[in-house]
């Protein structure tokens, strides 16, 4: 494995624990200001607003953090795109 799939694959993991508990109190203020559910009853709404825009900044970066290198370790999984051949720099130029 290459450093920078090393380097990857350890942004997909500590990015995916954060995003849990935000994804969730972003779905969680959602629904309280939505009124379903009867969620509305934990906090009132104007709270549920601020808590609920707070949020998008956070998620948007781990969101992304997280699942465009999933995303290309993936796609290098199942061969659509090749490793970055890291000694290329370096390597002499390929006679043919
Ligand atoms: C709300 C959205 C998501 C949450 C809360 C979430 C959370 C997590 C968590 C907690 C892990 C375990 C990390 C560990 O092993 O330490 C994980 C792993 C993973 N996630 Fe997500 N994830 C989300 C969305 C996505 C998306 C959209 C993708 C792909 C596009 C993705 C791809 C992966 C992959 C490939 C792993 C496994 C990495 C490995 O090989 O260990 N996740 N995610």
């Amino acid at each position: 494995m290459t450093n920078r799939n090393v380097l990857f694959l350890k942004l997909v993991r500590w990015s995916g624990w954060p995003l849990l508990p935000v994804v969730l109190l972003f779905l969680l203020t959602g629904y309280i200001m939505d009124g379903r559910y009867g969620l509305s009853r934990l906090l009132d709404e104007k709270t549920a607003l601020t808590l609920h825009r707070m949020l998008h900044l956070p998620l948007i970066i781990l969101v992304l953090v997280h699942s465009v290198p999933a995303v290309y370790l993936a796609l290098q999984r199942w061969g659509w795109i090749g490793p970055r051949d890291e000694g290329a720099r370096d390597a002499e130029p390929r006679k043919t």
